[in-house]
């Protein structure tokens, strides 16, 4: 069976740049002949982390949805803006929700579900450096604290405001390209490691 890959914008808003090359990602592992499977983490509607309300109800149904998503997925790939520097709250209040899913019931944690995961970045913003710095901080928030296996190739689409056709492919080839070779390098570990099914 092709791998299945969970692809995640880190940005729900309607015009987002990020949901944009994430559909270009989608439409390139589709071609490449994988499975997959695009999350909008809006629709998870996460509240911001609180200890008294994980306390008084646990930690919500949504982050269990993002468990499930991973567990069964063969590969992640995580889209993301930049805020000030850094991945956008909406990607880091999910994980860290998902931290939180304790094993039980015969079901892994949250953690159990990352752990040794294979994952890519992309990130896009309409500045000249495409939110590379954002992809810094993912990396090592995911491989760090999630034990993720995030492949070294990566992809910062810069000036993205100008950078989609009509059709909403990327308009220059080298950058076409170089999504195509992160997706490639994540399908390649997502092989020699599926998760069972
Ligand atoms: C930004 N933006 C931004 N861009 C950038 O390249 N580096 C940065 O540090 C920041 N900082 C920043 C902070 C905040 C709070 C906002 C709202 C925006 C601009 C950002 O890249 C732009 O809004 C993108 O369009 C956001 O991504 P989506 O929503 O288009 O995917």
């Amino acid at each position: 069976d092709s791998p299945r890959i969970l692809i995640i914008p880190g940005s729900a808003r309607d015009g987002s740049l990020n949901r944009r090359l994430a559909a270009v990602a989608a439409a390139t592992a589709r071609a490449a002949g994988l499975q997959v499977t695009e999350m909008d983490l809006r629709a998870l509607a996460l509240p911001v982390y609180d200890g008294d309300l994980e306390a008084a109800s646990g930690v919500p149904a949504g982050a269990h949805e993002l468990r499930q998503a991973i567990a069964t997925s063969d590969g992640v790939l995580i889209v993301t803006p930049e805020y000030n520097g850094f991945p956008t709250p909406l990607v880091i209040n999910a994980f860290d929700w998902l931290s939180r899913i304790p094993p039980g019931d015969g079901q892994a944690g949250g953690l159990a579900a990352t752990a040794n995961k294979p994952a890519a970045l992309l990130s896009a913003s309409p500045g000249p450096l495409g939110a590379l710095r954002s992809m810094n901080f993912l990396r090592q928030y995911l491989q760090m604290a999630f034990a993720m296996l995030v492949v070294p190739q990566q992809f910062a689409l810069g000036r993205a405001n100008e950078a989609f056709d009509g059709e909403g492919a990327l308009k220059d080839a080298r950058a076409a390209q170089s999504v195509e070779k992160v997706i490639a390098a994540l399908a390649t570990l997502a092989r020699a490691m599926p998760t069972p099914r």
